[in-house]
């Protein structure tokens, strides 16, 4: 179905490995599983669900999900039941995927990790850019018929250049974000959990949050950074500061926030990422310093494209036994490819 038959990943009964994918993946995107068959088991779009991830669990060798696909415990028991050796996730975030369960049934795990650093990066800056200069609520004016010509005091915003940006987290999509901001005469500081030696890093949180204009959110969601901008931490950030989160929801208490915007402690946010998504908190709704986007930080064909083709390359490296380069958790003597 993918390709020439030269190369077959089968198992002593000459089965073809079994592949489920995730419907919304497009089948010409796959080729990069390789120069082999595999039998890919692809539900139509309405029938998938939790319910179908898990009754197919048990019946395929690997899996291509998305981040919004729950592999949880269930889903991954299940597979361990049957003969489910890996899950390659087509997202740089793993959140969705129940890591310990699958490091204990020994279930590869692979991920997307760089590919999408400058299209988020190209997000998070378009986000600092929209709040630092007030574009939304400007067009806003405009379109609804209130903008009444120009004025020298009128919509006055954040120059960038001079303006000091705290970057939360220090890997791929950071860096990328730190380049865009220097290009543009920011100054920039990063927090990291460890100390990266690199000039801008600054190792206590608080003391990063009390010296930036603007702060930029990109960890990783794990048990210590789920709700991380609490109140608390969100009263360490300056008064008058912007707040940008291309990450995930769930590392900023959204009720929080919206007080925070609310009460002009933040001078406005840009999420691109939500706690509960597709849906928006109603509290959030209703400020309007807030610019957001519907997570769209690695939507470009390109990227895209090329972390389905990564997820595919990973999936591929561990059905034939080898180690991916980009592999979150390896496969344990209980999921060796030897059957
Ligand atoms: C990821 O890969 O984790 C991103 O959120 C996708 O946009």
């Amino acid at each position: 179905m993918l390709s020439d038959n030269s190369t077959q990943i089968s198992g002593p009964s000459g089965r073809l490995r079994r592949v489920l994918v995730n419907p919304e993946v497009p089948q010409e995107w796959l080729q990069a599983l390789g120069p082999c068959t595999y039998e890919l088991v692809q539900p139509h779009e309405h029938s998938w669900d939790h319910s179908t991830l898990l009754a197919l669990a048990r019946e395929v060798d690997g899996m291509i999900t998305l981040l919004t696909d729950q592999v949880d415990e269930a889903v991954l028991r299940a597979g361990a039941q049957g003969r489910l050796r890996a899950v390659a996730n087509v997202a740089v975030g793993v959140d969705n995927i129940d890591l310990r369960c699958a490091r204990e049934l020994g279930i590869g795990v692979c991920n997307t990790p760089g590919l999408l650093s400058d299209a988020t990066a190209d997000i998070a800056m378009f986000l600092i850019l929209a709040t630092c200069r007030r574009a939304f609520e400007a067009a806003a004016e405009l379109r609804e018929g209130r903008w009444q010509g120009w004025r020298l005091t009128g919509l006055l915003g954040r120059d960038l250049k001079g303006t000091s940006l705290g970057l939360i987290g220090y890997g791929g999509i950071a860096q990328a974000v730190e380049s865009r901001a220097q290009a543009f005469s920011m100054h920039v500081l990063h927090h990291a959990r460890r100390p990266t030696g690199l000039p801008g890093y600054v190792g206590e949180l608080r003391e990063l949050l009390g010296q930036v204009d603007v702060v930029s959110l990109h960890v990783p969601l794990t048990a210590d950074t789920q709700g991380l901008f609490d109140a608390e931490r969100l009263g360490w950030v300056r008064t008058g500061s912007v707040l940008v989160n291309t990450a995930r929801g769930e590392i900023i208490d959204e009720e929080a926030l919206a007080q925070a915007l609310t009460s002009g402690h933040l001078a406005a946010a840009g999420l691109d990422v939500f706690a509960h998504e597709p849906e928006m908190s109603p509290a959030l709704r209703r400020c309007p310093n807030l610019v957001v986007l519907p997570h769209v930080g690695s939507a470009t064909h390109a990227t895209r494209r090329a972390m389905v083709e990564l997820a595919c390359r990973g999936l591929h490296a561990f059905l034939a036994g080898t180690t991916p380069s980009n592999m979150v958790e390896g496969p344990g003597p209980t999921s060796a490819l030897t059957e």
